[in-house]
C-alpha cells in the first residue's frame, strides 16, 4: 500500500478531466437527443403534415383549381369560399392531377375522375377525395395538412367562406 497522499493539483488535474469528459458527454447526448426529436416531430408550418400558407385570397379566380405543391393539395376556389382537396386518390394513393381541358381530377394509375369537389364520377375510387380544413385569416388562405378528413360526398357545408 503506497503512502503516498494525493496533492491538491493532482486532485484538481482529477476533478477537471472527470468534469470536462462528463460534460463533453452530456453535451453531445443532448445534442443526439434534441436531432432525434427534431427527426421525429411532425412539421410544424411551411410544409406537409403542418399548417400551410396557399397564398392571398385575391390570388385565387372563382371557380378555378390551384395545386399548391409543397401542401400536396389542391385549392378550389368557388363563389362561396375555398375547398382544400388532398391530392391523394382514394383509390390506391396516386397524386391525382387536375385536368383543367376535362374540367376534372383524372388519375393515371387506374382511370378515377373527381370533379371539382373531389367527387368520384368514375373508376375504383371508393370515396372522394379527401379535404383538409382552411382558415381565412387577415387575407391570407391557410390550410391544416395534418387533419384529412375522410368524406363520403361533398357537401357545400365542407367550404370554407372567404
Ligand atoms: S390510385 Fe387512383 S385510380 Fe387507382
Amino acid at each position: 500500500m503506497s503512502d503516498r497522499k494525493p496533492t491538491l493539483s493532482s486532485l484538481s488535474r482529477r476533478s477537471f478531466l472527470g468534469i470536462a469528459w462528463g460534460g463533453s458527454l452530456a453535451v453531445l447526448l443532448g445534442q443526439a437527443v434534441i436531432a432525434l426529436l427534431n427527426y421525429l416531430r411532425p412539421v410544424a408550418s411551411g410544409g406537409f403534415g403542418g399548417q400551410v400558407y396557399a397564398g392571398k385570397v385575391e390570388e385565387f379566380a372563382i371557380n378555378s383549381v390551384n395545386r399548391i405543391l409543397a401542401g400536396r393539395f389542391f385549392i378550389v376556389r368557388s363563389p362561396e369560399g375555398f375547398l382544400a382537396l388532398w391530392q391523394k386518390c382514394t383509390h390506391l394513393g396516386c397524386a391525382v392531377p387536375w385536368v383543367e381541358e376535362e374540367g376534372q381530377f383524372h388519375c393515371p394509375c387506374h382511370g378515377s375522375l373527381f370533379d371539382r369537389n373531389g367527387e368520384v364520377l368514375g373508376g375504383p375510387a371508393p370515396r372522394p377525395l379527401d379535404t383538409f380544413p382552411v382558415t381565412v385569416r387577415s387575407g391570407e388562405v391557410w390550410v391544416d395538412t395534418s387533419k384529412p378528413t375522410q368524406r363520403s360526398k361533398f357537401d357545400p357545408s365542407q367550404i370554407t367562406g372567404a
